[in-house]
């Protein structure tokens, strides 16, 4: 961790005691620990919008293994991208369903389209892309 600075700030009361219960409920000690994460999380949204700075994150999926052909689809799938997948953990939920999560690196951009293409697929019953950063710059 770099220096701190100490910075003021305006803000309207109500609004401060509205924060001030939120970040109590969170378990937060104080609120500059808050602001620094709101800060951070901020900014690592922002390079995922902007989209080409290198990122890492999750794709869960849920999906019916018994669907004809899904299985062997999903497969193919991940072997066309396997070098933005850094890791995979299969979970066989019961009989029918299995859960997937998929860590995944790569430029911003790239990794939501490969995640909206997989979400997308017919049989994948629930699936969702955790955003989050190499640590790099936050
Ligand atoms: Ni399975």
């Amino acid at each position: 961790m770099g220096e701190l600075l100490r910075f003021g700030i305006s803000i309207e009361e109500k609004l401060l005691q509205e924060f001030d219960k939120h970040i109590a409920h969170c378990g937060y000690q104080n609120r500059s620990e808050a602001i620094r994460d709101l800060i951070r999380n901020y900014l690592v949204e922002n390079r995922w919008e902007v989209g080409i700075d290198e990122m890492v994150g999750t794709i869960t999926i849920v999906y019916d293994h018994e669907i004809r052909e899904l299985t062997e689809k999903l497969v193919n799938w991940q072997h066309d991208h396997s070098s933005f997948i850094i890791s995979t953990l299969h979970v066989h939920l019961d009989e029918h369903h299995c859960l997937e999560v998929l860590v995944v690196k790569g430029q911003a951009g790239e990794i939501k389209i490969l995640a909206d293409n997989l979400l997308g697929t017919k049989g994948v019953k629930h699936g969702k892309l955790t955003m989050t950063t190499t640590g790099q710059g936050v």
